[in-house]
Order: C-alpha cells, then sequence, then structure tokens
C-alpha cells in the first residue's frame, strides 16, 4: 500500500513514491532493453487476426470500477505489447514510411512527460519552448532553409502539410476579410500532381474550399510532376478569374518516391506569386545527401515546408514538423489573442503558430537525436538506406524470379512473376492473375513475420513495395529478400494453380 504523505493526506492513488516509480521504472526499462536485444530473432508481426488481438485485449473486460496493482498494470501491458505487435524497429519492417525508433527518443518521451511542459505558451515551458525553437533552426538549417524562417512540432506530416497551406490560404484571403473575400475563396484552385499524398484532400475539404478548387496535375513515366501541364492549368485559371492559392511540390511521393521539379516550380511559383509549399514529408531531409538528385534541394525556395522527423530523422511517433518562410504570414495565419490568456513575457509561444492549443513536448526526442549523432550520423543513415534500396532493386532486377520496377529515393517496387508469366508483357490475362498472386503474396508475407512490405500501384500494376527508412536494416537483411519472396510467391502460385 502507498503512503498518501507526499499528497498532504488527500487521495491520490495514482501517485507513487519515488522508490516505487524507481523500481517499476528499472524494470520497465529492462523490459525494453530486452526487446531491442531480441528484435532480430522476432517475428516482425505476429500475423494474428483482428478477433485474436482484440480477444487479447478484451481479456481486461469492462471498465474497471477499482484500480489495479501499479507493477500488474505494468507488466500485463509490457507482456500484451511486446509479445503482439507490429515492430516497425525490426530490420525486415520496410512497409509504408514508418520508422525504426531511434532509443534515445524512447527515453526523451519519458523525460518529456515527467517534466510535461505544455509548449503552448513559453511561460508554461520556457526551457522546452526554446529547446524546440533551436530544434527548428536545426531542421531549416538541415534543409538549407532560411534560418530566420519560423516553424513548428505538429502531430506529423499531414498536419505539417495542413499548416504550411493554411498559411498560404490566410496569406490569399485574411481572416476577418470582407465579403468580397468570402466570394474569391469560392474561387480559390490549389495545384498539386495526381501522386500528392491523401494529405491535400482532406485539407480543402476541412478548410471550406471547393471541391473543385483541386487541380491535379499530370506526372510523367517517373511519376514525376509535368511542369508544362502546371504553367498551362495556371495561366488558363488566372485568365478565367480564378484566385491561385498555392502549388504543391512533393520532396519524394508516398507511392515510389518520385521528386518533382521543385526549382522550376519554385521559378513558376514567383512568376505568378502564387505560394510554393513542399510536402518532403518522406524525401525532405534527403536533401542533406549530396549525391540525392538536385532536384530535391528546391525545397529550400518554397514559402512552406512539411518534414516529418518521425519518419527520416527516426524519432518515435509523433514528430511532423512545419516550416513557413516569412514568420509574420506563418503567425497571421493561427495567432488570436483571447482575454483569459496573458502569457506576459515577450517570447515564442506556439499556440501562435498551429492549429494546437495545449502542446506536448515532441521537440526533446528530436532534439536528443540530432544532439546524438549530428548531422553527420543523420547523413550516414539516410545515405545507406538509399544505398539498401538500389541494392535490394538491383538484385531483384537480376533475379529472374521477380521484376523490379521503380527506384526513387529509398523506395523499390517489384512484384515475383512465375516462370510461365515472364517476357508476357500487354498480356491482360497474365497481369490480371500477376497482380491478384502478388496482392496476396504481400498478405501472406505480412503474417508470415519474415518480412513486412506494402505496396503500389503503378499502370494497373499490383506492385509489392519496400520503403527503407530503417537504421537497423543491413545488406545481410537485404540480401535475403529475393529467396524470401520467390518462397512465398512460388507456394501461392502453386496454391493458385490448384
Ligand atoms: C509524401 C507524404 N506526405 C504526407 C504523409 C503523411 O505523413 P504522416 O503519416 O506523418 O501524417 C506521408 C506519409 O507517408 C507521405 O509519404
Amino acid at each position: 500500500m502507498e503512503s498518501h504523505d507526499r499528497s498532504g493526506g488527500r487521495y491520490a492513488p495514482l501517485d507513487l513514491s519515488p522508490e516505487h516509480f524507481r523500481a517499476a521504472g528499472h524494470a520497465l526499462v529492462d523490459r525494453v532493453a530486452d526487446l531491442l536485444a531480441t528484435m532480430r530473432a522476432r517475428p516482425v508481426t505476429a500475423g494474428l487476426s483482428v478477433s485474436d488481438v482484440r480477444a487479447l485485449v478484451d481479456v481486461f473486460g469492462r471498465m474497471p470500477d477499482e484500480g489495479s496493482d501499479v507493477d500488474l498494470v505494468l507488466s500485463q501491458a509490457t507482456d500484451l505489447l511486446t509479445a503482439h505487435s507490429l515492430f516497425n524497429g525490426h530490420p525486415k519492417f520496410l512497409g509504408y514510411i514508418t520508422s525504426s525508433p531511434a532509443p534515445i527518443g524512447m527515453l526523451a518521451d519519458l523525460l518529456a512527460a515527467a517534466v510535461n511542459p505544455n509548449v503552448g505558451a513559453w511561460t508554461l515551458s520556457p526551457v522546452a519552448t526554446e529547446i524546440e525553437a533551436q530544434t527548428i533552426r536545426w531542421i531549416a538549417e538541415l534543409l538549407g532553409y532560411p534560418e530566420e524562417s519560423s516553424g513548428l512540432l505538429v502531430s506529423g506530416g499531414n498536419e505539417a502539410n495542413f499548416v504550411g497551406v493554411y498559411a498560404a490560404l490566410r496569406a490569399v484571403f485574411p481572416r476577418g476579410g470582407s465579403e468580397r473575400t468570402l466570394e474569391r475563396m469560392g474561387k480559390a484552385t490549389i495545384y498539386a500532381s495526381s501522386e500528392t499524398h491523401t494529405w491535400i484532400e482532406k485539407a480543402l475539404d476541412m478548410f471550406g474550399l471547393p471541391p473543385d478548387a483541386l487541380r491535379s496535375i499530370r506526372v510523367d513515366a517517373a511519376r514525376r510532376l509535368v511542369l508544362d501541364d502546371l504553367a498551362q492549368r495556371l495561366a488558363a485559371d488566372v485568365q478565367d478569374g480564378r484566385v491561385p492559392v498555392a502549388v504543391i511540390g512533393t520532396a519524394g511521393t508516398v507511392s515510389t518516391g518520385a521528386i518533382d521539379p521543385l526549382p522550376a516550380m519554385a521559378a513558376l511559383c514567383r512568376q505568378h506569386r502564387v505560394w510554393f509549399h513542399v510536402d518532403g514529408a518522406y524525401g525532405g531531409f534527403a536533401a542533406m545527401i549530396p549525391s540525392a538528385p538536385d532536384d530535391i534541394r528546391g525545397l529550400a525556395l518554397a514559402d512552406s515546408v512539411a518534414v516529418d522527423p518521425h519518419k527520416w530523422l527516426y524519432a518515435p511517433l509523433e514528430a511532423g514538423c512545419a516550416l513557413v518562410r516569412d514568420p509574420a504570414q506563418h503567425r497571421a495565419a493561427f495567432s488570436y489573442h483571447p482575454p483569459y490568456y496573458n502569457f506576459g513575457v515577450e517570447a515564442t509561444n506556439f499556440v501562435d503558430y498551429g492549429p494546437q492549443n495545449s502542446r506536448g513536448f515532441r521537440a526533446l526526442k528530436v532534439w536528443m537525436g540530432l544532439r546524438q549523432v549530428g548531422r553527420r550520423g543523420y547523413e550516414r543513415m539516410i545515405a545507406d538506406d538509399i544505398a539498401l534500396a538500389r541494392a535490394l532493386y538491383e538484385r531483384l532486377a537480376a533475379d529472374a524470379r521477380c521484376e523490379a520496377a521503380t527506384l526513387s529515393l529509398s523506395i523499390a517496387t517489384f512484384r515475383y512473376v512465375p516462370e510461365a508469366y515472364r517476357h508476357r508483357s500487354g498480356d491482360v490475362a497474365a497481369e490480371e492473375y500477376l497482380n491478384t498472386l502478388n496482392k496476396a503474396l504481400q498478405g501472406r508475407l505480412e503474417v508470415s513475420g519474415e518480412l513486412f512490405v506494402s505496396n503500389a500501384v503503378i499502370d494497373g500494376r499490383y506492385l509489392l513495395r519496400a520503403c527503407i527508412v530503417n537504421f537497423r536494416t543491413s545488406a545481410r537483411d537485404i540480401a535475403e529478400i529475393p529467396d524470401i519472396i520467390a518462397r512465398h510467391g512460388e507456394a501461392i502460385h502453386t496454391e493458385l494453380q490448384r
């Protein structure tokens, strides 16, 4: 039983004595260290069905009226999560775009929760606010973005993109504008390639823009935005009295890692005086790698940029980052001064720069990772991820059992092709069969726990997609992949032939 003395005698069953906290914390850290030590030997995922997983949690029944022993609660939660989760920290987790979490980030989250600064206002989080501000300057520096720009940490890439595009919208249609402003908003247009992530549809919907505001721009064979199409659509809209608000470029598309022609897009935006926003949620940090395609560094020319430290800075979820070139325009979009908030000191209050009010200390895990390995550490890890994706692509291209489809940044797409289906391009029935087979293969791999990849659909072809944002993936892991693909692919092919 806990003594309640520390709470001045009041009932505080959530509190823990320092000794108890220390013991429980050490036990938890030991379990986490065991998890990290055994990660490679574990399956990527236990591959349980939805009903199996629900049953594991249903054991705890309905909302408890009475509490439980804290050590039991901690050990049960640790058992549940370490035995049955999908581990994106596993060397063979190459799905979607979710990175291995850096161990220092795990510890940072504990420290952040212990101090619990509310990073909405400087007064409530003096040190944390300054650390977040420094983190943002460091991120800008890594990207070659102006350090005088403003920014803030948010939940992820979606929210970082929302912040940028909302700032663009408010720059054209200031808050509290006249009826004429509202009328003009009905004519707003936003330009983005057809490969843009779905955040763009959510943003337009949430911001109340008309459904036809989104101008979907064509992509070329490499899935990059076609500049001529963008130029023509912009010119035609201006001619028609529409109000172009923003052009979106992507530095690493979600499907294939394609990089739009960002410098040329920036020049076109300058010519039309239109806000240029770059979604660098996946690929943005590759701008610091000299061997990355030159176009990627065009994100430094944008009016706003979204990047995702929980992707290529390997921060544990959640950590996105929005940067806005003009701090005044950024602030104008989000700042309100209600009478019930008097922050007193002249300092940055992050509540003025984004949609959140109370804010957690996401910056700490990012800041600590940046300090632990520095620019050089990140350059090397990101370059290695890119090199491993190339090695995978080349192995698959050289393997008769597989077909390598695309490679950009650290994303390789490919499919398994049984012998009888090789060299049958243009055969519609064969393509349908290969789609069925590779879809089933993706599902089979997932439950196997041997390898986790996701998918891309390109020109009607269902492809497997490996995205390496994982500092644990090694050359050996990559070398093992073709055999894993072929073994499961062959088994499914045999089953489908029965
Ligand atoms: C290009 C791109 N933009 C935006 C997002 C959304 O990022 P988040 O999942 O961190 O919100 C993703 C996610 O993969 C992405 O690849």
